[in-house]
């Protein structure tokens, strides 16, 4: 069988993970996926910038979307980031041109998600995107497959990585917010902006998409109400464990009989509960199930090698021919019942 051919837009912290994971496992992958996963073609900002990867033999696009229209790729992966261009053209792009899409991409997904899986749909490509919610914890698929006969009333957790890393270092260690995030991003866990981190909106758009998944509706970021971490200062979480509480950046999706609640805040936890156990760059998502206890996935919810292992996994899939509704149904098939974000309180 040929090989699946595959072009990478994005070298950066999970681009360049995803080159060499490829590489490594390469036997792996092609036991399980029944054929072999060869990069053919890259692309990025810079092409002179020195990168610890390897890619000898392997073409220099000149732009995202030639890369995504380029013969000889089958599977287009999108690694640059944003919710508008390159990464909506070139994933628009490669779509419309039959192929099949993997994207960590939670912005672009929480902004034009609908849009996207429409014309996956039309032209038959697969649009996986594992990695864009807790890194390497497979909620997506949780969520979409695992889950697929049971309905949902509430998903709910810590989505957010670096916002985890910050709270649990000052709490810890007593460090400033700064320096705390400064390490974050130098570790390669936080937003080429930190402010969509440590404000709330890359938990929002995490929310929006798990939401959507759980129940049926359309992903809607605009419909999440949203408050960071920025303010937080170590002395109010010395405060809290005073208390017995712990400071976690919680994202609650609710069905309601009004429709779906979606909020993301700083929360209270007492410190006896297992959420306040997840500390560090961890993630942790619960699914409250009809007729089942709840279930909880907890793993590393940032960092090149997390997420390159679930947009590997995701690549695998388009490899062995697998392909499901990106929301877990027809589009057609997905309601629009979220309720306005909540007020201020
Ligand atoms: P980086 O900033 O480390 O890398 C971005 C890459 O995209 C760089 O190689 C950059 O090129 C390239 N790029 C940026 N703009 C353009 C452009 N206009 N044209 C061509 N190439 C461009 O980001 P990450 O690797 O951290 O994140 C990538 C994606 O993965 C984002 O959507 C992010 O939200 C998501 N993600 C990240 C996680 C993480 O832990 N880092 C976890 C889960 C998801 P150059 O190298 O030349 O500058
Ligand atoms: N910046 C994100 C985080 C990356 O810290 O969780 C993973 O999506």
């Amino acid at each position: 069988v040929a090989p699946l051919k595959v072009g990478i837009a994005g070298l950066g912290t999970v681009g360049a993970e995803v080159v060499r994971l490829i590489e490594t496992q390469a036997r792996v992958l092609a036991g399980r996926s029944g054929r072999g996963i060869r990069v053919v073609a890259v692309t990025a900002r810079s092409k002179a910038k020195k990168r610890s990867i390897d890619l000898r033999g392997v073409d220099w696009a000149k732009d995202p979307i030639a890369l995504a229209t380029h013969p000889e790729v089958d599977c287009f992966v999108e690694l640059m980031g944003g919710a508008g261009d390159p990464a909506l053209s070139a994933v628009e792009a490669a779509l419309n041109a039959g192929k099949s899409v993997v994207t960590a991409n939670k912005a672009l997904l929480a902004k034009h998600g609908i849009k996207l899986a429409k014309s996956a749909e039309k032209h038959g490509g697969a649009l996986n995107f594992e990695a864009a919610v807790g890194a390497a914890i497979p909620v997506i698929k949780t969520l979409r497959e695992g889950l697929a006969a049971t309905g949902i009333s509430r998903v709910y957790g810590i989505l957010n990585g670096t916002c985890n890393y910050i709270l649990t270092r000052m709490e810890q260690e007593g460090l400033s917010f700064a320096e705390c995030l400064k390490d974050a991003q130098r570790l390669g866990y936080a937003e080429a902006d930190p402010s969509f981190d440590v404000d709330g909106h890359d938990t929002a758009q995490k929310l929006a998409i798990l939401a959507s998944l759980a129940f049926g509706t359309k992903v809607a970021q605009s419909a999440v109400y949203v408050e960071g971490i920025s303010s937080i200062a170590p002395e109010d979480l010395r405060a809290a464990a005073d208390l017995g509480y712990r400071v976690k950046l919680l994202g609650v999706a609710v069905r309601t009989a009004k429709g779906i609640e979606q909020r993301v805040h700083p929360t209270m936890v007492p410190k006896s509960s297992s959420i306040a156990q997840v500390m560090g760059v961890t993630n942790a998502v619960t699914i409250d199930g009809e007729g089942i206890p709840p279930i909880t996935l907890v793993g590393p919810g940032a960092g090149g090698a997390a997420t390159a292992s679930a947009v590997v996994a995701d690549i695998a899939d388009v490899a062995r021919g697998i392909r499901a509704n990106p929301f877990g149904r027809p589009v057609a098939h997905l309601r629009d019942t979220t309720k306005a974000p909540m007020e201020r309180h």
